[in-house]
């Protein structure tokens, strides 16, 4: 699947398909287990807006947004959905959704507005107001702790592709389990490298905006050495949180019957996923990705001794983003075998969820699964019944992957809210929550009612 490198380019195609109304009525015929994580999932720069409010510093996101012609219609997170403002509004939105789980990001560069040193205690103290907010509504948070918005001062001493960020990282991240303890279950370390990578240094149409795979396959490394330290910080804490990554990942397929495509397919599948996983979780980059990254994207070269023995400290959960397949040609070009969302580079293939979560099982063991992104953006404003179908598809799928053994402990719709998607600016609406972005009213949609019943419920 190829994010964001392609997405200012195609044609809407939106999905439709329709739901019977008795749909939202069903009881669980499809029960999840007891206990079962019902979530929804944000992130920082795209919610909060306050960009310059308490103290808060700069991160590459308020930079880059900020250049013309980076974001559709000039927009940015200068105000988003103004969650820094309304978090108590949506605090009591989550308990009437009945939700039991919320994925948020910090800001670091709102807790650390020059990424090291200093701490703001103001930016601390509003998500020890976030975090208390949720448990007094019974509300497990997950917590990112970075969700792509590197600090502008870090950047400017070459951010991630500066080998000290890492440890950088790791400060930060320990200075956060010490701010807040136990009341945070669930660390995720960083969200989505790959997007980093491939949308923020090859493509270049994220933060902090580089084409250049040299840097590209550095930045990786590096991100998944912090990720290394920041488990090791937690761990030195003694404390009994939990901790891992959030990955995008994609099940690779053949796109046609023959050897070539099956080749093509392994080969993404190792640029992909594998990438990612088997440093994460075994401790080792796959030979016959570095094999391949040789010639252009020096990775060795990153990889210093000891680094994959950090890389590797146990995780205690992977946190799994799917949005879609990934199909290959004999030639290795990436095509598109199912429809797409208005997000042009997502192809909607719900058993592709199934077919990766018990690949994670199957290869990588019985480590707990969180799926702590998964959504579509639909342009019904409120009677969003193209969402409901593709929310009940693939939860329809979890739930097979979980008869078949997977250990999935919660899932996390992406998003609560509608919020600023990127380059895409307010363009791509993901949320279950309409927002208003004139006057920042919230509206539930069709699919927030939907989850409301499945929750209620424990399952579809
Ligand atoms: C993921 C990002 C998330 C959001 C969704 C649509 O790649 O992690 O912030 O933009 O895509």
């Amino acid at each position: 699947m190829r994010r964001r490198s392609v997405l200012t380019l195609g044609a809407v195609g939106a999905v439709a398909a329709a739901v019977r109304p008795s749909d939202a009525l069903a009881s669980a015929a499809l029960p999840f287990p007891p206990g079962f994580g019902w979530g929804a999932a944000t992130s920082a720069y795209q919610l909060e807006g306050a960009a310059k409010e308490d103290g808060r510093g700069p991160s590459v996101w308020d930079v880059f947004s900020h250049q013309p012609g980076r974001i559709r219609n000039g927009d940015t997170g200068d105000v988003a959905a103004d969650h820094y403002h309304r978090y108590t509004e949506d605090l009591d939105i989550m308990r009437d959704l009945g939700l039991t789980s919320y994925r948020f990001s910090i800001s670091w560069s709102r807790v650390l507005p020059t990424g090291r040193g200093t701490v703001n205690p103001r930016g601390v103290d509003f998500y020890h107001r976030l975090i208390d907010g949720l448990l007094s509504r019974g509300i497990a948070p997950v917590v990112t702790l970075f969700h792509w918005d590197t600090p502008q001062a870090l950047q400017e001493l070459g951010g991630w592709e500066n080998r000290d960020c890492a440890s950088w990282f790791a400060d930060y991240a320990h200075t956060m389990f010490s701010a807040f303890g136990d009341t945070v279950p669930t660390w995720l370390t960083i969200n989505e490298p790959k997007t980093v990578v491939d949308v923020g240094y090859t493509a270049g149409t994220h933060a902090p905006g580089k084409q250049d795979r040299r840097l590209a396959n550095v930045v990786g490394h590096h991100l998944l050495l912090g990720h290394g330290l920041a488990v090791q910080a937690l761990r030195a804490t003694g404390g009994r949180s939990r901790i891992g990554a959030a990955l995008s990942l994609s099940p690779t397929y053949p796109a046609a019957d023959s050897d070539g495509a099956r080749r093509q397919a392994v080969a993404a599948d190792a640029e992909e996923n594998r990438r990612w996983l088997d440093p994460l979780l075994l401790g080792r980059y796959p030979e016959d990705w570095l094999a391949t990254q040789a010639a252009d994207a020096p990775v060795r070269a990153a990889i210093k001794d000891g680094d994959l023995a950090i890389i590797g400290s146990r995780n205690d959960l992977l946190g799994v983003n799917y949005y879609g397949p990934t199909h290959v040609t004999a030639t290795g070009s990436r095509v598109m075998r199912h429809p797409t969302s208005q997000a042009t580079w997502q192809e909607i293939y719900p058993d592709g969820l199934f077919d990766l979560l018990t690949r994670v099982k199957r290869d990588y063991g019985d480590i707990p699964v969180s799926i702590t992104e998964n959504g579509m953006p639909t342009q019904n404003p409120l009677h969003d019944q193209d969402r409901v179908t593709f929310l009940r598809d693939h939860l329809t799928a979890a739930h097979r992957a979980i008869q078949a053994g997977v250990p999935l402990e919660s899932y996390h719709l992406w998003s609560l809210m509608d919020n600023f998607e990127w380059a895409e600016g307010y363009t791509q609406r993901w949320g279950i929550i309409h927002v208003d972005f004139a006057t920042q009213r919230r509206t539930l949609k069709a699919s927030a009612e939907w989850y409301k019943t499945v929750i209620a419920n424990n399952g579809l």
